[in-house]
């Protein structure tokens, strides 16, 4: 077993430094400012924060699996539904499908490391399920509740794998990711999915509360890949900080288990790492 492996088995997480350089990391940056200038804000923008789950029920959200879409945060907007800023610095996010549209998404999430990586961490049978630019802008960064990412890529067996990169620098301030290590030692507590009526609900396996006692501060530089295990509870705080905070993050799951046809997020083809 490669040390990397080992390492992540034990401890639900891996943090890599180092692993993308500093013009990769520019590379989503700048690409996200464009795809953002050529998005028009049409009809009611979709607010995303995962604490409100009736708000990411709309068509919107459950089409965003094939497409890039655009997520804003929920203060972003004033008392009559104006943006309060320019709608780049409103976003919470871009998603969930920009590694198989997007040349320059494309070519971050197969690059000869990645490929280096899933071989090392055992996942040569796996997919790029899922991916998300995460913007955590200056001020406005909305927090991400403790969950498993487990819950919202639920496979049969379980089998989803995350990778948080850092497009810049993550820190206590402006909101890096909180996890504790051997987290993932636990059971999986609920599953997103959608409802026969045309919603989304959570699906609940274990009342258990999520112990955020022991969870640390997974401050890392810019370039970073920090390795997340399906089952490991994490989080980050809110960005009130003058930095941003910018990640990308993939989801990955084996191309052997069973995807159930009513996981909130649904695609067709899926290509390897
Ligand atoms: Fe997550």
């Amino acid at each position: 077993m490669t040390d990397r492996r080992a390492r992540f088995k034990r401890d639900g997480f891996l943090v890599i430094e180092d692993f993308n350089t500093y013009a990769e990391c520019d590379s989503l940056m700048d690409r996200a400012e464009i795809l953002v200038s050529n998005f028009h804000l049409e009809g009611e923008a979709t607010i995303f924060q995962t604490s409100e789950q009736e708000r990411t029920s709309d068509d919107y959200f459950l089409n965003s699996g094939g497409n890039i879409s655009f997520f804003f945060e929920k203060d972003a907007f004033n008392g009559d539904g104006v943006l309060k800023r320019d709608p780049f610095h409103s976003l919470n996010k871009i998603g969930h499908a920009m590694h198989d549209l997007d040349p320059v998404y494309s070519a971050f999430s197969r690059s000869p490391q990645m490929k280096e990586l899933a071989e090392d961490l055992g996942l040569t049978d796996h997919v790029l399920i899922q991916s998300m630019h995460i913007f955590k802008h200056a001020e406005i960064g909305g927090v991400v509740d403790v969950h498993q990412d487990s819950s919202f890529l639920f496979t049969e067996p379980l089998s989803c794998v995350g990778f948080w990169f850092a497009l810049e620098d993550a820190t206590r301030e402006n909101g890096c990711l909180w996890a504790e290590p051997g987290g993932h030692k636990t059971t999986l507590r609920k599953r997103f999915k959608r409802t026969k009526s045309g919603g989304t609900e959570f699906e609940i396996f274990d009342e258990t509360p999520y112990s955020t006692d022991e969870m640390i501060p997974l401050e890392v530089k810019k370039g970073t890949c920090i390795v997340l295990d399906g089952l490991l509870p994490h989080m980050s705080l809110p960005n009130r900080s003058a930095k941003s905070r910018q990640a990308f993050t993939l989801h990955s799951i084996s191309s052997t288990a069973v995807y159930p046809s009513d996981n909130w997020l649904q695609r067709g083809d899926l290509r390897p790492i």
